[in-house]
């Protein structure tokens, strides 16, 4: 049976909450019943969700507005460093945590729920992981309040899925990288005052020639480009990064020169438990919806939860939701017991985000027109869903993940 490590650290920022946590014990878990303190965790995410995410996110959707003062006391609740070692200024909760977290943030806000991600997952997962303790301290311990966040620079106008292909360039020169090249897709893009940037340093060695470094910003030779207008997500930026002789210090590199690809790729697979989290926050939102309006539409002289071709889509639903939030506890469950979880952070991810958009799909066919319009909020789950079978790697890249590792347990190259 899969175990929890060590007691789970409390948020600095609740001294309450933290007694609360220091409270209750740990021990074996197993994934029907969550130990006490995530369920505790839970029910203060959910709590905030409802009263401060929930009540204005048609507003930030409907103005693309980010939500700065939601970020803030995501901070003050410790979830802007929820996976970050206490050492380093963070909260020190694991992966399953950091699971729930993004799910009950998402069912409120799945905008909140992307900044959220990008940041823990994206950006200070990385710095904790193969920054130096210089670079840690200027740009890890002030990205925990929610006063600063940071982004994760991957993907270029020329390649996406092909991660490899990264044609942004980083020169040794002297006592500095100079960086050069245009980086698309970046979420938190506008407002990060730190970026983790893949480049390669050496071009004739493909995927084994990409570096990882940490450019703050405002950087000189650092831009951003064109805000994009998107389908959901709205009060999330997405931005293009150019930059143009932008000069960081050496000791900036994270882990070694050429390691770049792998550190994306591990960063990645714990950033897909994340956006399995959003997905399944998104689904249950979509659900919540169906459920409530179902429950108070009458259509034959009775509720449409009377209804049995209501009631089977309902099922459906709850199904692949309940089905997906389960692969979501497995992969964090590995991850948190230091075991492999590539295979299966794919899976939840990939399972989560097609179970979010049929839930979301299914949303709006049950509340019928006033599903199509933005009086409900059906439709914007709907469109927020979307983009979970996108971004951190597609369905067709988590798909290839799974099947490469899953012909690798058959020993089949
Ligand atoms: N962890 C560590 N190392 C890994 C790894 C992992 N999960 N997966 C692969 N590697 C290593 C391999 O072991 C291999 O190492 P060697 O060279 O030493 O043998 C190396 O990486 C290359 O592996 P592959 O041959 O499998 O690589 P590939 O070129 O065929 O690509 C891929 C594999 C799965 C398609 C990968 O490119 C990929 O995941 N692509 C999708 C990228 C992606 O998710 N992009 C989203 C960007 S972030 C974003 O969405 C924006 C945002 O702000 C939210």
């Amino acid at each position: 049976m899969l175990r929890f490590g060590r007691l789970l650290a409390l948020p600095r920022q609740r001294p309450g909450l933290r007694r609360e946590y220091a409270a209750a014990a740990t021990g074996p878990v197993n994934i029907i019943d969550l130990p006490e303190t995530h369920q505790m965790l839970r029910q203060t995410c959910r709590n905030f969700a409802e009263s401060d995410l929930k009540p204005m996110a048609a507003v930030t959707d409907k103005e693309h507005r980010y939500p700065k003062e939601q970020v803030l006391k995501m901070g003050e609740l410790g979830l802007m460093g929820i996976a970050t070692p206490e050492e380093n200024g963070g909260t020190g909760l694991d992966a399953l945590a950091y699971a729930i977290a993004m799910e009950e943030i998402s069912r409120g806000c799945a905008s909140a729920g992307v900044i959220l991600s990008a940041h823990n997952s994206l950006y200070l997962s990385p710095i904790n992981a193969y920054g130096r303790p210089e670079v840690i301290d200027k740009f890890v311990r002030p990205f925990t309040s929610g006063e600063r966040i940071g982004c994760f620079a991957l993907s270029e106008p020329g390649n996406g899925s092909d991660a490899g292909a990264a044609s942004t360039t980083a020169k040794l020169v002297g006592d500095e990288y100079v960086l050069n090249g245009t980086k698309a897709w970046i979420t938190n893009g506008h407002e990060a005052e730190g970026i983790v940037v893949f480049a390669t340093t050496d071009k004739a060695k493909k995927h084994k020639g990409i570096s990882a470094f940490v450019v703050p910003k405002p950087t000189p030779g650092l831009s951003v480009g064109k805000k994009e207008d998107k389908l959901g997500i709205r009060g999330s930026s997405t931005t293009y990064l150019i930059f143009e002789d932008c000069r960081i210090p050496k000791g900036n590199l994270l882990g070694k020169e050429g390691e770049g690809f792998k550190i994306a790729m591990s960063t990645l697979d714990g950033g897909r438990i994340g956006i399995a989290g959003q997905a399944v926050g998104i689904g249950q939102a979509a659900l919540d919806v169906a459920v409530e309006y179902a429950s108070k539409r009458e259509a034959f002289g009775a509720p449409l939860t009377k209804l049995q071709s209501i009631q089977i889509k309902l099922a459906d639903m709850a199904v692949k939701l309940e089905a997906s939030r389960l692969l979501m506890y497995k992969a964090a469950l590995l991850k948190d017991a230091g075991r492999p979880y590539t295979k299966e952070a794919a899976m939840a991810k990939l399972s989560a985000s097609e179970a979010s958009t049929f839930i979301a799909h299914q949303s709006i066919q049950i509340l019928g027109g006033m599903g199509y319009v933005s009086d409900m909020p059906a439709e914007r789950h709907y469109r927020d869903a979307r983009i979970t079978e996108i971004y951190e790697g597609t369905s067709e890249i988590q798909r290839l993940v799974i099947a490469g590792n899953l012909l690798k347990e058959y020993d089949i190259k």
